[in-house]
């Protein structure tokens, strides 16, 4: 025993990964250091607290280090470190949160070999947010790793617990998040309950030293189910209407009663009137009206409402479904209070593998605005797939300002050893936080110093592996769903292909064949405005323009706003129909090469992670050759 303990020990000095990981400590795998660092804190709270001692035991670098809170700086989450004549370092922010952020980067900065430069640094958005789509029976709605880890069987899934809980703040904070809905968007009404409310409570105390701040959605009709005292009589009331006095009395009273026992909370996040779910609609009022009734019960506490603008309705015949958010919000701008923020998912459809950005963030101009991106890849082949999402989300921020007050990241998290199933899905959520503070750091650094924190700092292993995390979500739109293309997936778990469906009994929003629209004369859906639906025309200039003419469109997205011929000429010379087949064929390919990538990259990794990383990298491939075969072979009948 006591030689098989040497022996790993010698092995692991030697930097050989011998012993499994379960991927839990995700890129927090920090050695403590052999103490004797200093570490003077001037911040009495909790926070800060938290950043004195992660430095106290992670931190092998200058000896001094003092964190004190400054009054002067931009009151905003950010941090400035500089050095003192003594030589040690000096980190100051204007609050708690900003001294934690700090600590992190400090950690950061030292795990992935980089110089602690003198530094100052502020987040671009300054909410910061997860949402989770978590039911109160511990099913998670698009989860792909595991049951929820705030609620089992309609209970907190606090105690024994509640070190899980501390994890994932402290994960969190690490990357700059700093908050968090606890709940899913098709919300229960029950989540409002007195008994619901107070586990909110529990868990907002063990997230909040680690300056995250929760928040809930909501259910519109949630006053037709539970009751509230002092309002009608302690009944549950017969109608939600936002401008019924009861109804506004309602959630007055049920605001109050959250702060009063969770004084920081965040606010509330309202999916209304889409996809069956009840909202000001039922009664013939705008989503402003059922907004600023929410909004003015939770002003007084400083709270915010997140109204969705992911709004369509499904017998409006053949409308074009990626119009109707803009062209629902757009006659409301200007009409929502303050504290309202509209949540819009980053592309007008519902998060497919590649969507042109939302023109709705083209179309407010007096409203704010908050983009919601989808960590949990549900269209991108959920914890299945390789697919690192930083590419795709800077695609969207070189079309959209990051000049807004939020962005949220649907998280995808679960009670799996690793959180997120897949041990590369974590990069994920690493990404979303990274880019939340800072939109303009490359994708590639960020999955570089990923890969660095989370497996290894060799070259060997970070030169291939940054170049299969960066060229992975191309590879996906290639074997999915290439040159724009959308929602031709198999059923409602949407995960395998299905070219061919177009189920009689469902609304056209739903059928892959009205999607993609291949027959004879071609493939593709028109929103030009030479024949289609216009969609073009809700995007500020140039992108109106680019978009609608077929000379000048992206070939990434000219099957989402063009119909063309199968012999169609491409860029490159080859017909459409030739050019098509070779991305399905490329991102086989490159799947192919991933495989054999990651049979190189077993010195580096160890065996538990290594191993689950290969099976998981061959049902990939198996599923990128069924993409490839199934709509190759679909889409031929119509193109030969
Ligand atoms: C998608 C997803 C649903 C989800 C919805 C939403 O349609 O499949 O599960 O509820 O988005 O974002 O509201």
């Amino acid at each position: 025993m006591k030689r098989l303990l040497l022996s790993m020990v010698f092995l692991l000095t030697a930097g050989i990964p011998t012993i499994a990981e379960d991927g839990h400590q995700l890129w927090l795998r920090m050695q403590p250091n052999e103490g004797g660092v200093r570490v003077a804190c001037t911040a009495a709270t909790p926070t800060a607290g938290i950043a004195a001692d992660e430095l106290r035991r992670y931190w092998r670098g200058t000896p001094d280090i003092s964190l004190s809170l400054n009054a002067q700086m931009t009151d905003d989450d950010g941090f400035a470190i500089s050095r003192t004549p003594s030589g040690g370092l000096l980190i100051e922010a204007a609050r708690d949160r900003g001294l934690l952020y700090a600590a992190y980067h400090l950690l950061r900065q030292q795990e992935t070999g980089q110089p602690v430069n003198p530094t100052e640094q502020h987040p671009a958005f300054g909410l910061r947010l997860l949402n989770h789509w978590d039911n109160l029976d511990g099913s998670i709605e698009r989860g792909y790793a595991g049951r929820s880890i705030f609620w089992r069987n309609h209970s907190p899934l606090l105690t024994p617990h509640s070190s899980l809980l501390r994890d994932y703040a402290r994960a969190n904070a690490s990357i700059g998040i700093n908050g968090t809905v606890l709940n899913n968007v098709n919300a229960s009404p029950r989540m409002l309950a007195t008994e619901y409310l107070d586990s909110v409570r529990m868990i907002a105390d063990v997230l909040r030293p680690y300056g995250i701040s929760v928040f809930l959605s909501v259910n519109f009709a949630s006053p037709m189910t539970v009751a509230v005292e002092g309002v009608n009589g302690g009944k549950p009331l017969t109608t939600a209407d936002p401008l019924d006095r009861q109804v506004a009395q309602w959630w007055k009273a049920k605001t109050d009663e959250i702060y009063r026992l969770i004084p920081d909370f965040g606010g509330f996040l309202v999916k209304a009137n889409s996809e069956g779910q009840p909202g000001p609609g039922d009664y013939k009022r705008t989503h402003a009206e059922g907004a600023n009734m929410l909004a003015d019960a939770i002003a007084p506490h400083g709270g915010i409402v997140m109204w969705r603008a992911f709004v369509y309705g499904y017998h409006e015949g053949n409308t074009d479904r990626v119009m109707k958010a803009a062209a629902e919000f757009k006659p409301l701008d200007g009409q929502f209070r303050k504290n309202v923020i509209i949540q819009i998912k980053n592309g007008p459809l519902d998060f497919q593998p590649r969507e042109p950005y939302s023109p709705l963030f083209d179309q407010l101009k007096q409203t704010p605005m908050m983009p919601e991106l989808q960590i949990t890849q549900e269209y991108l082949g959920q914890s299945r797939h390789l697919v690192y999402l930083g590419p795709m989300w800077q695609e969207f921020f070189s079309f959209v300002s990051s000049a807004m007050p939020a962005i949220a990241g649907v998280a995808n998290i679960g009670l799996d050893d690793n959180w997120c199933g897949h041990h590369f899905s974590q990069a994920n959520w690493y990404v979303f936080g990274r880019m939340a503070w800072n939109p303009t750091l490359s994708s590639e650094q960020i999955a570089r110093e990923w890969l660095q924190q989370t497996f290894s700092n060799d070259e060997h292993f970070l030169v291939p592996m940054t170049w299969v995390m960066q060229t992975s979500h191309e590879t996906c739109v290639d074997y999915m769903m290439p040159l724009g293309l959308h929602h031709i997936f198999k059923g409602d778990h949407h995960y395998g292909p299905e070219p061919e469906g177009n189920q009689p009994n469902f609304p056209d929003e739903w059928k892959p064949v009205w999607y993609h629209k291949a027959a004879k004369d071609g493939i593709g859906f028109n929103r030009s405005t030479h024949g289609g639906t216009g969609a073009s025309q809700q995007y500020r200039a140039p992108y109106n323009q680019l978009f609608d003419n077929v000379e000048t469109c992206p070939e990434e997205y000219l099957l989402w706003f063009h119909h063309l011929p199968w012999t169609f000429r491409m860029a490159d010379g080859q017909t459409l129909w030739q050019n098509l087949q070779r991305h399905y064929r490329h991102g086989v390919e490159m799947v192919d090469s991933y495989v054999d990538v990651w049979q190189q990259m077993r010195p580096y990794v160890d065996s538990r992670r290594f191993r689950e990383v290969g099976d998981r990298l061959n049902h990939q491939q198996a599923n990128a050759r069924q993409w490839r075969d199934h709509c190759i072979g679909y889409f031929r009948q119509f193109a030969e």
